[in-house]
């Protein structure tokens, strides 16, 4: 970075970081040790902390930023936007020149009849807006008992209160939900699939699951089926071929309207600017994203509905009873607009199509080691699964919190990656070089090896 200022306020920030409450952190051990790491600066596939030491930013950020960071048409044309017009709202019968066409745009590359969008500003509102106007959409059709939601175990879909119900249960233990109102539906992991399935018995096995459980709650109360095309958060699972299309068939029979939830799906991540129809093949009612949508500039998120869902819920004598102040900030939209221009004028789909299996390849080339049990996912979106024995797929003790062991080993080498229980996961900038992949694989078969040694002395293998 040519423009690096060091200038380490560390101590003076970690002061202040007290009175920040951390996402899904352990605000009791946070308490005692504070934030380890101080990031200040950013430029390309790097993140810089305070004293100026380099880290690869293995996870974009969160997911997010895909056309990398310090990218200057995106903060001058939020900056332009500002100086023209700095807010003003879409309620009612208003609009502005950046909200309308970022929806234009939108429209234009969401698949079939995708046409109607409706902006917030993180991928959980966005999921909870998909909602909330499936339940209207079935409630102007005279079917107001329709409301039970179809999630998977492994799902991550944010964290308001209803697409937190709508997540995994391991992600609020003991903390309340709108529980009552979701049904969860196996976990299409094939790494953890019943022993004596072969993959495609393994997705006969989630969708006659799908079909019995559709039965038994009753089709008529059943709103949608929510799904993110390869599960994230969730540890990286990508369901056995064919899944995504069986599940869509049987959604279309009993009239659930399908969600796909493309928050990290979206944007380049898979190489397409959406992966349902362009990956899974499959057509949703209803795509949620955000994320990579402005690669994290600003705060924005989009659920796109079909002209089917919009014709219902526009039908005479209604009003939309759903707004947010920051719903189409213009600052987001231009930031929205300046990034699908990068992802555009730079080919990153190209790119990622191109470099992708050459990540992948070269993450599953570490498989050889003795802990290393899965290597899965697809293009920039992958994870690692730690276990105690290869053979037997027996994981690791929680206790020996093995992914924090190797992302440590991992920062102390300069990547950052996620830690996730037994896991590690990569979702770096889409702007990969094919060096820095190089780079990223060498670090973590230095870090793994470090992690077998220092388990072997403790005698923790
Ligand atoms: C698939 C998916 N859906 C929804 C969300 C929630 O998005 P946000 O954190 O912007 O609310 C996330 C966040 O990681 C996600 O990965």
């Amino acid at each position: 970075m040519d423009n690096l200022l060091v200038n380490d306020r560390t101590e003076e920030i970690l002061k202040q970081d007290e009175h920040l409450v951390h996402s899904f952190s352990d605000l009791h051990s946070l308490q005692a040790a504070g934030a380890r790491t101080v990031i200040s600066q950013a430029e390309g596939a790097y993140v810089f902390n305070e004293q100026g030491e380099r880290y690869l930013d293995g996870m974009a950020g969160l997911w997010c930023v895909n056309v990398g960071h310090g990218r200057r048409e995106i903060s001058s044309a939020v900056a332009e936007q500002l100086n023209t017009l700095d807010y003003f709202s879409t309620f009612y019968n208003l609009t502005h020149p950046s909200a309308a066409q970022l929806a234009e745009k939108i429209a234009t590359m969401a698949p079939g009849s995708l046409n109607r969008v409706y902006f917030g500003n993180s991928g959980s509102v966005a999921n909870d807006t998909a909602v909330r106007v499936l339940h209207h959409y079935f409630n102007r059709l005279g079917h107001p008992r329709k409301k039970k939601i179809l999630s998977r175990i492994g799902a991550y879909h944010g964290s308001t209160h209803l697409a937190i119900a709508m997540t995994t249960p391991a992600y609020r233990e003991g903390w309340d939900s709108a529980e009552e109102l979701v049904h969860f539906l196996s976990s299409p992991c094939p790494y953890y699939r019943p022993d004596n399935m072969s993959e495609p018995e393994f997705a006969d096995f989630l969708i006659d699951e799908m079909v019995r459980d559709i039965e038994k709650i009753g089709a008529d109360r059943i709103a949608c089926f929510i799904a993110e095309p390869i599960m994230g958060a969730g540890g990286v699972l990508v369901p056995p071929q064919g899944y995504h299309q069986h599940a869509a068939a049987v959604c279309a029979e009993y009239e659930i309207k399908t969600i796909s939830d493309e928050v990290v799906t979206a944007f380049g991540r898979l190489g397409h600017m959406f992966a349902s129809n362009d990956v899974f093949g499959i057509q949703p009612d209803v795509i949620c994203t955000a994320k990579g949508l402005s690669s994290g500039y600003q705060p924005i998120s989009a659920t796109i509905f079909s002209d089917e869902i919009y014709e219902v819920i526009a039908g005479s004598g209604d009003r939309f009873l759903h707004g947010m102040t920051y719903s189409g900030h213009p600052a987001c939209c231009a930031a929205a607009l300046a990034n699908i221009a990068i992802i555009e004028n730079d080919k990153i789909c190209e790119h990622v199509l191109e470099v992708g299996p050459r990540f992948e390849a070269s993450l599953k080339s570490l498989s050889d080691l003795p802990i290393v049990g899965d290597v899965r996912g697809s293009h920039f979106m992958i994870g690692i699964e730690f276990v105690q024995n290869k053979d037997t797929r027996r994981p690791f003790d929680d206790e020996i919190a093995i992914g924090m062991r190797v992302s440590q080993k991992a920062q102390d080498r300069g990547l950052i990656v996620r830690p996730l229980g037994a896991m590690i996961v990569l979702s770096p900038p889409l702007i990969l070089t094919v060096t820095q992949i190089d780079e990223i694989a060498g670090i973590l078969r230095e870090s793994i090896v470090s992690v077998l040694d220092d388990l072997a002395k403790a005698k923790l293998l």
